[in-house]
């Protein structure tokens, strides 16, 4: 028999770095390295991602593995070293986007080392949100995760936020999405309630819109 389901910390931002990552590996593996113009866009695609990536790594260190160490000693030991190779990798491929302008051996090695780290990223996202959850759900309470969740929340620039929910929001269910966006309604002041539903419609399909729409009652 299903239970009810427990507050899960990890899903919607892995949905979101998970597009966010598969965006930018196919992206760079059809970049044309002599248009300029293109390098440079895609160039920033994957400094973007590879800041967020840093940003997220810092995030759950700093806020999820105190909360479930204080409670289950040890569990995230293997985490956190993890998390310090993947910080290691940020500046190994922070380095690579560097040498990219006009080379096609550069823009190789980058490309092939972004699938490793994504490839790393993908299997370490399952186990956080298989091990890591049930090590939180077995010593939290909901709104106790909720609370870590908030704290994490406020730590963000606005401009920081915006770059997770254009990730984050339109690669959601829609009944995530409208979830999510209800509880920002009800929270948030309304221009950044509006400013959100401004960003994300372009990136919806019109099918997708419409439920949202229809589920906000807009
Ligand atoms: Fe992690």
């Amino acid at each position: 028999m299903d239970t009810a389901p427990r507050h899960d910390i990890y899903a919607f931002i892995h949905k979101g770095l998970r597009a966010f990552m598969s965006h930018t590996l196919v992206r760079l593996g059809r970049v044309d390295v002599n248009d300029r113009a293109e390098l440079a866009e895609v160039s920033e695609e994957v400094r973007a991602l590879l800041a967020l990536c840093r940003d997220h790594v810092h995030s759950e260190n700093t806020f999820v593995h105190p909360a479930i160490a204080a409670r289950s000693a040890g569990r995230t030991a293997a985490f956190e070293r993890e998390h310090a190779g993947h910080e290691r990798e940020i500046d190994a491929l922070e380095a690579l986007v560097a040498e990219l302008p006009g080379s096609a051996a550069a823009l190789r090695r980058l490309y092939l080392a972004l699938s490793v780290f994504v490839a790393e990223n993908f299997e370490h996202m399952q186990r956080e949100e298989t091990e890591l959850n049930a090590a939180l759900w077995a010593t939290h309470t909901d709104d106790e995760i909720r609370a870590v969740e908030a704290r994490i929340v406020a730590s963000h620039q606005p401009e920081e936020m915006q770059v997770v929910l254009r990730w984050m929001l339109p690669h959601l269910a829609p009944e995530e999405r409208a979830q999510m966006l209800g509880g920002m309604r009800a929270a948030a002041p309304a221009p950044v309630f509006e400013g959100t539903l401004a960003l994300i419609r372009p990136l919806l399909g019109g099918r997708d819109w419409r439920k949202l729409a229809s589920a906000l009652g807009l």
